[in-house]
């Protein structure tokens, strides 16, 4: 079986980070997002499709280098096709059902259970749903009494939103699904999933965590649920000296604490010195940055190789090159 990974997207929300790591792989506990999509896969995928475009040649270089324990192949848009266009664009690795995946989402779906709802029900495809508060900034489906996806609006107003389930951008799809998606530049969302209603694409709800990581809060979100989980790990090569002091769940890295308070919910990095007197929570700081004396770091992402300065605050930040 295939599994598609849509990470075409420029992650603007994400800049400046973004301006020099594609979004797939922005670290999330050491590891980059996309291996936390590709690891759980079910067995029965053997090669996994990334259907990329910003940035291509990081991505090449990160998986020429690193056996994620599948077949990976990129296949890349010379601009991007919009999320429909991706799949079209793939149409040739697609011999049966595919699992697609938005190379951006971090959840606990089980995609066997999933696979096993999808077969029983029959149908184009099968849609992952989460359910939120506020669903303006999401996919959101209609659905009838036997789960079956009777209606679908991409990001509507809060108030003309029909219910609380959203798509979290998870898919088991039939090969037909190729059949009714236009060449150019066509999004799934709205252009493909309004009119393939018709031909049985079904709900499928699950427990756990979901994270959309397309933002600095929900990365950090992302980051601050897997430590809960149990991710949290201190290298036996960091340098802690000066009382430097670690509160709650994180993971630190090969680094240097001196003096400072680290925690809760903190990701450093390969290379980072953190200087007396600094204090960094809710936060990731990578390889290489220089936290100096005194600085305050919270909810903020500090990029590779930045300075955060003598005393200063940074609060709800991306802090990146440009
Ligand atoms: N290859 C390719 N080409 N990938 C793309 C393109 C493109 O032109 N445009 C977007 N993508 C990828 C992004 O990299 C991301 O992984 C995924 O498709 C979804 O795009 P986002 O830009 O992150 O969309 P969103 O978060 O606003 O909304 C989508 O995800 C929500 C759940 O997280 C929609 O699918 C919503 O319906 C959904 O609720
Ligand atoms: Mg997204």
């Amino acid at each position: 079986m295939k599994a598609l990974i849509l990470a075409g997207g420029l992650g603007t929300r994400l800049r400046p980070l973004t301006y020099r790591m594609p979004k797939p792989l922005i670290p999330l506990l050491g590891r980059p997002l996309v291996d936390h999509i590709i690891d759980p896969l079910p067995a029965e995928v053997d090669t996994v499709v990334l259907a990329v475009s910003y940035m291509k040649d990081a991505l090449d270089a990160y998986f020429s280098s690193h056996d994620v324990g599948r077949k990976v192949v990129l296949v890349n848009e010379e601009a991007p096709l919009g999320t429909g266009g991706a799949v079209k664009n793939v149409a040739h690795y697609i011999n049966d059902t595919f699992i697609a995946f938005n190379g951006d989402v971090v959840c606990s779906v089980d995609l066997n259970d999933m696979l096993h709802h999808h077969r029983e029900h029959g149908g184009i495809g099968t849609m992952a749903l989460w359910r939120v508060d506020d669903p303006s900034a999401f996919g959101v489906v209609g659905r009838d009494s036997r789960g079956r996806i009777t209606s679908f609006q991409e990001k509507p107003a809060k108030e003309e939103a029909i219910s609380n389930s959203i798509n979290a951008g998870v898919y088991i799809f039939e090969k037909e699904l190729l059949d009714h998606i236009p060449a150019g530049v066509v999004s799934l969302e709205r252009d493909v999933f309004p009119k393939i209603l018709n031909k049985g694409l079904h709900g499928y709800e699950f427990k756990g965590h979901w994270i959309d990581c397309g933002t600095r809060e929900n990365i950090l979100v992302a980051q601050r649920t897997l430590l809960d989980l149990g991710g949290g790990r201190i290298s036996p090569e960091m340098i802690k000296e000066d009382d430097a002091m670690l509160t709650g769940v994180n993971m630190v890295q090969r680094s240097h604490l001196r003096g400072c308070r680290i925690g809760p919910h903190v990701y450093i990095e390969d290379d980072v010195l953190i200087s007396k007197g600094a204090e960094v929570s809710e936060s990731m700081v990578l390889r290489g940055a220089l936290i100096e004396e005194g600085a305050k770091v919270q909810g903020s992402i500090i990029g590779p190789d930045c300075v955060v300065a003598r005393g200063q605050a940074v609060k709800d930040q991306i802090v990146a090159r440009t």
